[in-house]
């Protein structure tokens, strides 16, 4: 287990937030240890609004064996099964070598840039499916034990779960369909092209959740606020749902910007904020 303290700037998408104590844990008796104190969880910090305080938590981020992955399927009751695949493993990775194998899944979930925890946290996903659908079983730590969970008990909605409280997610079994690398490298150029429009400047994607039957961008599009900044944050020209790091841009800015936007159209923030 390593423990330092760090500006959690450099552990967001984003670019933004201040110090921490970030507890870097390897085994399950790490985990039981670091989470002995009010602690916070930190994926790859890509759905995350940190304060330039930074957070007085432990800031607990998953590594060792939380980061191993076994994409090896097993039958069972007429489905497909892979061995376990660790929360801390960066879910991109897992899409390309599923899609290498050619099993079929996880392709909705391209171009999401999220540990496998964090995603299951926030039941991530695109319009072509979210993680949610391809789960199995989800391992979770709470209370000091590791407890199993089936999908239909963690309350998986549009961008939300309902975890345990104070629950991290060690690792899942999805459920996956054997099929070609081409069948499932074409699905993927699918949700490829729905993205085309997201900018690649430093984000922590969506910052709102669509409105039911509309789009947060088109709706801050529509009213005119695409490039609006504060300091050195700026509504994406790109597309309106994203707020872009122009370069060294602070959580004041960003909040700021996220306020003004709200008092235009009264939108949900799909990330987290912390402090
Ligand atoms: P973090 O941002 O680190 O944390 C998010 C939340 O999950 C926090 O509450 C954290 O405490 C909790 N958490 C993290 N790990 C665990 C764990 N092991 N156990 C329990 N809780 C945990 N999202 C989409 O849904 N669809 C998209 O298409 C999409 N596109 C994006 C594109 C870009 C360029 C970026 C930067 C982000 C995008 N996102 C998208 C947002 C983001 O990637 C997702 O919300 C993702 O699920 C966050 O995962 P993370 O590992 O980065 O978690
Ligand atoms: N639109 C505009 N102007 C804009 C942005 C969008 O007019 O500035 C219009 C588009 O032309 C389109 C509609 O709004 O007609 C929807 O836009 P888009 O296809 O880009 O999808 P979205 O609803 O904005 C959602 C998710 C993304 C996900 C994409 C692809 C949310 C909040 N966003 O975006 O998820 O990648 O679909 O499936 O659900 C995220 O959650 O962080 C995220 C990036």
């Amino acid at each position: 287990m390593r423990v330092e303290t760090v500006q959690l700037k450099g552990y967001t998408t984003l670019g933004v937030g201040g110090p921490a104590e970030l507890w870097t844990v390897e085994t399950p008796e790490d985990l039981k240890e670091a989470a002995q104190a009010p602690y916070r969880v930190l994926g790859n910090g890509s759905n995350l609004l940190v304060s330039d305080q930074g957070v007085p938590e432990r800031v607990i981020k998953l590594g060792g064996v939380f980061t191993a992955w076994d994409l090896n399927l097993t039958p069972r009751n007429g489905a497909y099964i892979t061995g376990w695949i660790g929360a801390g493993a960066m879910l991109p990775l897992l899409v390309q070598e599923a899609a290498r194998k050619g099993l079929s899944g996880l392709e909705g979930l391209l171009g999401i840039p999220a540990t496998v925890g964090g995603a299951v946290r926030m039941n991530a996903g695109t319009r072509y499916g979210e993680i949610a659908d391809a789960l199995e079983v989800v391992e979770v730590f709470h209370d000091g034990q590791l407890r199993h969970y089936r999908p239909e008990e963690l309350g998986f909605a549009y961008r939300t779960s309902h975890l345990p409280p104070g629950g991290i997610v060690t690792r899942v079994r999805f459920r996956l369909t054997p099929s070609t690398p081409k069948a499932v490298r074409e699905k993927m150029a699918l949700v490829d092209q729905a993205r085309k429009g997201q900018p690649k400047k430093k984000s922590a994607g969506c910052a709102f959740k669509n409105p039911p039957g509309d789009s947060a961008g088109r709706l801050i599009d529509v009213h005119g606020l695409k490039g609006l900044r504060e300091g050195q944050a700026m509504v994406s020209l790109e597309h309106g749902n994203f707020i872009v790091n122009l370069g060294g841009a602070t959580a004041r800015d960003v909040w700021r910007l996220v306020q003004r936007i709200r008092s235009v159209i009264p939108l949900e923030l799909e990330w987290e904020v912390w402090g």
